[in-house]
């Protein structure tokens, strides 16, 4: 049975992708900071292993690596959750030295250290790294500052430890999505017209049936792609 490692499992995208994993017949280890809404959300689902915790905790990290020890192999790990730093999200002038250094935290050095804890079992598998990137790694939108340069650097991250390790690495955008993180983004604002992170999981399976070199990819260009 092939292992994925996906953070972030209790709600939006990760949730998503965990269902839809758990229902292909793969073992699933996933996680979220608060354990009560993880075990609701992934409580009932086939070899689903939720393991509650901060990704910016090292022990938490060390609990996540352990799960996948004793599964031995490692086929995915997805590096889904996420910070927007601090909310409302404002302009880098109003942003703190240690607001950066929490947003980063856990968008760049937690799947650094992820990465690290779980390589024997990503080498067992072959696995693949997919770390959920965002157009604010690429682009420079006002009030951005602090989550886009978190999300570049996890880019430049996953494709550099891919290099060294001899791993396939994706840094993936998956486009707007009607989530939580959304909503807080954009507070106030009617989000409806964006798409279900259900309908983003598709695109997803299908770059990584695709298997192209490692990179930074589109997951909406792999829209219609047989999975
Ligand atoms: N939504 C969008 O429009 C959009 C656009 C571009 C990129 N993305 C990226 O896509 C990914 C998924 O986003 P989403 O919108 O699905 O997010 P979401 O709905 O807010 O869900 C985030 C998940 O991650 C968990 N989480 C958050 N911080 C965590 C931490 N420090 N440690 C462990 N778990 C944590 C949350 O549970 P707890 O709160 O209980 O911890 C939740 O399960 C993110 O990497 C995001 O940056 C999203």
């Amino acid at each position: 049975m092939p292992v994925a490692l996906v953070t972030g499992g209790s709600a939006g995208l990760g949730h998503a992708l965990v269902h839809t994993l758990s229902d292909r017949g793969w073992t699933v280890v996933t996680d979220g900071r608060d354990p009560e809404r993880l075990a609701a959300a992934v409580g009932g689902l086939a070899a689903v292993v939720p393991v509650s915790g901060d990704v910016a905790d090292p022990a938490h990290l060390g609990a996540l690596a352990r799960e996948v020890a004793w599964l031995g192999r490692l086929d995915l790990l997805v590096h889904n959750a996420s910070s927007l730093g601090p909310l409302p999200l404002r302009p880098l002038r109003e942003t703190s030295t240690d607001e950066l250094l929490d947003t980063w935290r856990v968008n760049a050095a937690a799947p650094v250290a992820l990465t690290r804890a779980v390589l024997p079992q990503l080498r067992t598998a072959s696995g693949v790294v997919v770390s959920l990137s965002s157009d604010a790694a690429v682009e420079h939108h006002e009030t951005w500052g602090a989550y886009g340069a978190g999300k570049a650097a996890l880019d430049h991250l996953t494709l550099t430890l891919a290099a060294e390790e001899g791993l396939t690495g994706y840094a993936v955008d998956p486009g707007d999505m009607r989530t939580a993180m959304h909503q807080d983004a954009f507070p106030g604002e009617d989000i409806s017209d964006r798409p279900l992170p259900a309908t983003v999981v598709p695109h997803l399976l299908a770059l990584l049936a695709a298997r192209p070199p490692s990179g930074r990819y589109r997951a909406a260009s792999f829209a219609g792609v047989p999975a």
